[in-house]
């Protein structure tokens, strides 16, 4: 228990011992430059931020055919890795730690992100319900994926681990894998997007195989105390579903606990989520599930957050909007000073309007 533990009590995560509680998470922003390789403009973004007890770097694709969206990075290329260098030596250069997330996102993708204009490729041939994909052109429908046949898994399994190697060769402090969201991950774990009949599908043992190969196989790169997993158990974005979510994310997380990782990143049910008719499960009922540091996510504000660690719920706390519009939200949130409020226009692509030029305080009081 932390009784007296606040957002301000430092945090002993894997080898890295973090001076506050305060993790920036993982942000798309769609402004990777050519090659979807990372630039000096990305790396003035994270250095601004880098007072958060951890950064999580935005969700980043471990294969050309893992991209969903424009501009998003890529860990595939040797450029991409030169790219993430000049983030990662900046952040560190200012005292920061930085993860990177690991993203394939499965259906959630369109011909025209795809190598040679593929169908994007899921557990099964389910569209989503909801929503456009996100082109170099505009919205476009989604359309049909393709289901992964079982002697391409390995493959699949083997660009994560890739991934997480060249994450290492550019200077990460660790990796966080995206198992939320509604992307591959997650599509295989429930059972909404997962209709397959082999052993990657049907029972709750198989559709989180994937899951914890990818697991094992990241680990096996970085060493379990600088690995995180992300899950999402109640989110309905990007069209899901399970017929028993308890089960299904008690299971995974269960059996997450074997290799001892750096954390588990969950996401709180959303407003949205209650729309759409989600099952609503806090994070806090996962706590006795995991035994490992707890970093809980989803319209946090400071009082939330330190009534979380004090309560014991969590020990973590990631904040995405917060940091998006204020590059120095530990100072902030230590004074109690007013936050500025973020842009929802400027959140997925553009250059430096709405990326770097939030002011901090010491700008403002000047
Ligand atoms: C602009 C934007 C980009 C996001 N990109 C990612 C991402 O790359 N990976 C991810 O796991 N979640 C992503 N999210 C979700 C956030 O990490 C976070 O879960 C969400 O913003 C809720 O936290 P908040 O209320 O503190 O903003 C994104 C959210 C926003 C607003």
């Amino acid at each position: 228990m932390s009784a007296n533990a606040n957002l301000f009590s430092p945090f002993q995560l894997g080898p890295y011992t973090l001076p506050n509680r305060i993790v920036m998470a993982p942000l798309t922003r769609n402004r990777a430059g050519n090659g979807n390789v990372p630039t000096a403009l990305n790396a003035t973004y994270y250095v601004q931020r880098a007072s958060a007890g951890l950064i999580i770097a935005e969700a980043t694709q471990v294969t050309p055919s893992g991209q969903g969206y424009p501009a998003t990075p890529g860990i595939h290329s040797p450029e991409q890795v030169e790219g993430w260098k000049l983030v990662t030596e900046a952040v560190h250069n200012h005292g920061g730690r930085i993860f990177l997330q690991l993203w394939h996102v499965g259906r959630i993708s369109h011909p025209s992100l795809q190598p040679d204009g593929a169908l994007p490729v899921a557990p099964s041939a389910i569209v989503p319900a909801e929503g456009t994909a996100s082109t170099y052109e505009g919205s476009k429908p989604y359309v049909t994926p393709r289901a992964l046949e079982i002697d391409e898994l390995p493959g699949i399994v083997e660009q994560y681990r890739q991934g997480a190697a060249n994450a290492l060769a550019a200077g990460f402090d660790g990796v966080e894998i995206h198992g939320a969201n509604g992307y591959l991950l997650d599509q295989f774990l429930r059972d909404g997007t997962n209709k397959r009949t082999d052993a990657y599908g049907g029972s709750i043992e198989n559709r989180a195989r994937l899951l914890l190969e990818v697991t094992a196989a990241v680990v096996d790169v970085w060493g379990a105390d600088r690995v995180g997993v992300r899950l999402s158990p109640s989110s309905t974005f990007n069209s899901m579903s399970d017929s028993d979510p308890k089960a299904t994310f008690s299971y995974a997380i269960e059996a997450l606990n074997q290799f001892g990782l750096a954390y588990l990143h969950l996401l709180e049910p959303s407003e949205a989520d209650a729309r759409h008719g989600g099952a609503l499960i806090p994070t806090s009922y996962f706590r006795p599930i995991f035994k490992g540091t707890l970093m809980t996510n989803w319209d946090y504000d400071r009082d939330k957050a330190n009534a979380a660690i004090a309560s014991g719920d969590a020990d973590l706390v990631s904040f995405g909007k917060l940091f998006i519009a204020n590059p120095d939200l530990p100072e902030r949130f230590r004074i109690n000073a007013s936050l500025n409020a973020p842009d929802p226009s400027t959140f997925y692509g553009g250059g430096e309007q709405g990326y770097i030029d939030y002011p901090a305080l010491e700008l403002q009081t000047r």
